[in-house]
């Protein structure tokens, strides 16, 4: 607080606004000042690198002068038409160049603001195709435990996340089936036999529940917060499709956080060919953190059956918002043009490989895994045993607050209590170069010692490296 007197003690800002989002025990946050590349200062002058891209999204870094350029044009022009009364042609334009990056047959995309809503449209749509075919008792989704799908209450339910269940009415909470884990698979199994497991998980549980009262399964391909980066072997993936053909059920991917070329393809979806979704979700990163935007996209053979029913009308006030498009067209073309998506791939393997230098000299790094630029490191208290660090330390908002001492911007898990693990999301920028690399990973290098050396204090860990 010393160093930063433009923020009030008290629990509002000095806007007179009530930091809703912030508990009586937080320490001050920082306020920010400006924001260059991968590195944001805060009003004192202190300079932060985004190891996380916020929370993964600011894909091309701040100031963009081909994003800054897009938005004054269109701003110029018109911010705001309502798609009733007006197309736009950053609306359209974006439509058609994401439907080529993204392929596999999803011409169509609807845009909204975020993936809460991108996947709550999608889950509308899903059942507004169900109904305009004759499945009227097609309903059910099943998503996967864990997982994370946005903040709304439908998507609360979809995240099996015992913390949300008090905000749910009886009866909302979800139908689940395990995901895959390659680093804590049950015990007796190796990653692609628990994988199986949980493909077959959702056979059972589609027959249990009804084979024609399901509508739809949800899944990260790759998962984001709630599973620090984590992704099955491919024979999952093309599993859980099969399944979905199987029983006539949607399969969704929601790549909120794997989309927009993070895993060094544009969709995660694009590794494992033979096992395409049917409908997808992007937000974060199409946007860059410049503007709210988000989408689903959907192939025709969907949007023609329900449009011929009388059409899909569940828009927001800001669907398809010109300026947001025309923004999201300048991140598009800008990450199309430098090429970042297959620079994500090998800046992502050499970050990799440091990780991994990392954990080999510290022992509370247990795994290190990820796609392209979508990484994490899982913290542990014995890599041996994989024993986790107890709940009650809050491993992840101690780690945040010595790297933010460290001029860190990190971000870690999100869901379930930390039942799942600790880890630390490690996604910069897809414009970082080998030197912001070196620059994360020198300072997660002090972070860890740090914590490992309160940690050893504390008598939480053998002494170790
Ligand atoms: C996989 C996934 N889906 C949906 C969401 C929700 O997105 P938003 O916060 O933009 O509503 C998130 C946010 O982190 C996410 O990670």
């Amino acid at each position: 607080m010393a160093d930063n007197p433009d923020i009030p003690a008290d629990t509002r800002s000095a806007g007179g606004i009530q930091r809703f989002w912030s508990s009586a025990g937080d320490p001050p946050l920082a306020r920010v000042s400006r924001a260059q590349g991968v590195h944001v200062w805060d009003t004192t002058g202190r300079r932060y690198i985004d190891v996380t891209s916020g929370p993964v999204a600011v894909n091309l870094g701040h100031g963009n002068p081909r994003v800054l350029r897009a938005i004054q044009e269109q701003s110029s022009r018109v911010c705001f038409a309502y798609p009733s009364a007006f197309e736009s042609a950053s609306n359209l334009r974006l439509g058609e160049r994401l439907a080529a990056e993204v392929g596999m047959g999803l011409e169509r995309a609807f845009f909204v603001s975020s993936g809460s809503e991108a996947v709550e449209k999608c889950l509308q749509f899903a059942r507004r195709y169900a109904l305009a075919t004759g499945q009227p008792a097609r309903y059910k989704v099943i998503s996967r435990n864990p997982s994370y799908h946005g903040s709304t209450r439908a998507t609360m339910a979809l995240a099996a996340d015992p913390a949300y269940a008090a905000y749910l009415s009886p009866g909302q909470a979800g139908i689940h089936v395990p995901a895959p884990w390659s680093y804590r698979p049950v015990a007796g199994m190796d990653a692609d036999g628990f994988a199986g497991q949980c493909a077959e998980a959702l056979r059972a549980t589609i027959q249990a529940e009804g084979r024609d009262e399901v509508l739809a399964f949800i899944i990260e391909p790759v998962m984001g917060f709630c599973g620090g980066a984590d992704h099955a072997p491919a024979a999952y993936y093309r599993r859980v499709r099969e399944i979905c053909d199987e029983f006539g059920v949607l399969l969704i991917y929601d790549e909120t956080i794997s989309g927009a070329g993070r895993t060094g393809k544009f969709l995660a979806a694009h590794w494992w060919p033979g096992a395409a979704p049917d409908l997808v979700t992007l937000a974060k990163g199409i946007g860059g953190g410049y503007v709210p935007l988000a989408a689903f996209m959907a192939p025709d053979r969907l949007v023609d059956v329900v449009v011929r029913a009388g059409g899909f009308q569940f828009g927001h006030t800001h669907k398809g918002h010109p300026l947001a498009c025309a923004v999201g067209l300048a991140v598009l073309e800008e990450t199309l043009d430098r090429k970042l998506i297959e620079r994500a791939n090998e800046i992502g393997a050499a970050l990799r490989a440091s990780l991994d230098k990392l954990k080999a000299g510290n022992s509370i790094i247990g795994d290190v895994r990820g796609l392209g630029l979508l990484n994490a490191i899982e913290i542990v208290a014995d890599p041996t045993t994989k024993a986790m660090l107890p709940r009650s330390l809050d491993v992840i908002g101690r780690l945040q607050a010595i790297a933010r001492a460290e001029g860190l911007l990190i971000y870690g898990r999100r869901s379930h209590g930390g039942k799942f693990g600790d880890w630390i999301m490690v996604t910069p920028p897809l414009i970082a170069t080998s030197a912001d690399i070196d620059e994360i990973i020198d300072g997660l290098a002090r972070t860890l010692h740090i914590y490992r050396e309160e940690l050893d204090a504390a008598g939480l860990i053998g002494a170790r490296s």
